[in-house]
């Protein structure tokens, strides 16, 4: 980044597929690897410091990002049934104060827009600060899974809460015990969520026609399910290895153009067992058997 950036109304995540740097802000250094969530309050001021190339899933929210309540206890701190604890959070490092004078370009992100300012000095002159709010970072590799006996609904995934969505984190891990379970999701209409998913890496044996970077959005109300065969494979298999993160909404996800662009036209079709797509036909004999998206 050549200039500092500062969100003037939103919080923001921005998970880290891959690439590894550093988040320099005011607060001072950030370091951040693939993996990691990483989280930055507004009115952070920022600029990220990329060591090579970088891909990212990026959420901005006017509401807070939280840590979920059902995780705390009543004095805030981390319960010992939560899937992550305190010392999984990543605070800055080292604040570096700098005194420079010079030209620094700010961009501020204000109602829509964004407005550009030209300091004299530059913007990390803080000789030191206080308090609970800052960036932070967490790893998807921290977060430890919780299984059960039989399936787990999509809430045991939770990492974090935003006003009116949430955005879990789903992992390898050992899957439904029971020795009659089908280790794989039910099928079920989600009345009151927009479901979005972010394919990470594994292989995606609940869903075919999807790849690593891959993105799913399964609207409120459409009945879904593990494609045809997948229950079937599922059967005998003991743990996955897929990784992905899921962003569910509880008002309508509205799309944008660049999405409609982005569509493949052929997702949808993936449930037809007679599907007659390279793509789909290839990834289904991929598949692995159980499957990540729990909530499938
Ligand atoms: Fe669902």
């Amino acid at each position: 980044m050549e200039y500092f950036f500062r969100n003037g109304e939103g919080d923001e995540v921005i998970f880290v597929h891959e690439g590894s740097g550093t988040l320099e802000t005011n607060f001072g250094e950030v370091p951040y690897k693939d993996g990691d969530y990483v989280v930055i309050p507004r009115g952070t001021t920022y600029r990220f410091r990329a060591d090579g190339p970088q891909r990212y899933l990026v959420f901005e929210t006017p509401g807070l990002i939280e840590i979920p309540r059902r995780y705390r206890n009543q004095y805030g701190q981390l319960l010992e049934g939560a899937p992550y604890y305190h010392r999984d959070i990543h605070p800055p490092t080292e604040l570096h104060t700098h005194r420079e004078k010079g030209e620094f370009p700010v961009k501020v992100r204000v109602r829509g827009g964004y407005q550009s300012y030209l300091l004299d000095y530059h913007p990390f002159d803080v000789v030191g600060w206080d308090g609970y709010l800052y960036p932070w970072t967490f790893s998807i590799h921290d977060f430890e899974p919780i299984t059960g006996r039989i399936h787990q609904p999509p809430p045991s995934h939770q990492t974090f809460q935003g006003r009116n969505f949430v955005i879990c984190s789903f992992c390898p891990r050992k899957l439904d015990f029971d020795e009659l379970a089908v280790p794989i999701p039910y099928h079920h209409s989600n009345l009151q969520s927009e479901e979005m998913i972010y394919y990470v890496s594994g292989n995606f044996g609940s869903r075919k026609g999807v790849n690593v970077g891959s993105i799913t959005l399964h609207p409120s109300g459409l009945p879904h399910g593990p494609q045809p065969g997948l229950a079937e494979k599922s059967i005998g298999v003991r743990e996955t290895h897929e990784l992905a993160v899921m962003c569910d909404t509880f008002h309508p996800l509205k799309l944008t153009k660049l999405a409609k662009d982005l569509d493949d036209g052929k997702y949808w079709r993936s449930w037809y067992e007679g599907a007659q797509d390279d793509r789909v036909a290839e990834t289904a004999d991929d598949a692995s058997g159980a499957g990540l998206t729990s909530h499938f």
